[in-house]
């Protein structure tokens, strides 16, 4: 069980220069226990900020953050993190990697490599234990990523696009990866991207943030694994339409009111 609650959640920043950011303005968002929720929006909405607050990296300026009705005060490993550039340590083999936060934690070797090589095998890596990074594909390297956040048993994820740099074919195989764990797991997820596409395969709901603020918040029932065909459905075009003009591209919305 892990709900995450925001509560009128605002953050500022002072640009160099003095101008005064407010990058979050007044959130408020329940995500519920096991939910999977994508975040979306245009550049410099907000999204990077509002996860980052939930990660508990910088203290919001305003409002209340919890995760089960308790205050967050920091980073905790129960909010386990995955971001666009690789959270993976250049200097640690694989293995290494997958089993860092677990020794962070004290668990004993022969059982932090136990698990590692447990998650790697499950991320279909488990002859590169030994390798080092950069010795791995982009892909590769966004696996160790998943099977590490996953060592560590978050009740939270919170990821930050962090499948926006790789191929389109090794991103759908990242999607149901993805997918695979959540469902053996069930963190809560809250998983930023602009990819409409992207949202909605993986996402229970979508919210949408402009310029700081939620201006959408849709629930996705599409039924569970989504496919190509999935995304064809009448209910995934009408939210695909709603989401691309909330992302200023509505010239790519078929107008249904334009005379032909
Ligand atoms: N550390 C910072 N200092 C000053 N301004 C920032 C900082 N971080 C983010 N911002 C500003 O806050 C806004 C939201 O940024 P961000 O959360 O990164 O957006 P997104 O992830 O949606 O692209 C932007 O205007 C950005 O320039
Ligand atoms: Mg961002």
């Amino acid at each position: 069980m892990a709900e995450v609650e925001l509560r009128n959640v605002g953050q500022f920043f002072r640009r160099s220069g003095g101008a005064l950011v407010e990058a979050v303005a007044d959130v408020s968002l329940v995500i519920r226990s096991h939910e999977f929720v994508c975040l979306i929006g245009p550049s410099g909405c907000g999204k990077t900020t509002l996860l980052q607050l939930v990660a508990g990296l910088t203290p919001a300026s305003q409002g209340q953050i919890s995760v089960d009705g308790a205050a967050i005060a920091g980073p905790s490993p129960e909010r386990g993190l995955v971001f666009q550039r690789d959270s993976v340590f250049p200097w640690m083999r694989t293995i290494d990697n997958v089993s860092y936060g677990l020794k962070c934690r004290g668990v004993e070797k022969t059982k932090r490599i136990e698990i590692a090589r447990q998650y790697l095998r499950q991320v279909g890596l488990g002859d590169v234990e030994r390798s080092w990074p950069r010795e791995l594909s982009g892909g590769m390297l966004k696996r160790v990523a998943v099977a590490t956040v996953f060592a560590n048993s978050p009740r939270v994820l919170l990821m930050d696009e962090p499948f926006a740099a790789l191929d389109y074919v090794t991103k759908l195989q990242l999607h149901q990866l993805l997918l695979t764990l959540w469902e053996q797991h069930r963190p809560t997820v809250l998983f930023v991207t602009h990819d409409v596409d992207e949202a909605m395969l993986l996402a229970d709901r979508i919210v949408v943030m402009k310029e700081g603020r939620v201006v959408d918040d849709r629930k996705i029932t599409l039924a569970r694994r989504r496919t190509v065909e999935s995304l064809a459905l009448p209910e995934a075009v009408a939210h695909k339409e709603v989401l691309l003009r909330h992302l200023g591209l509505g010239e790519l919305v078929q107008d249904r009111t334009a005379p032909l």
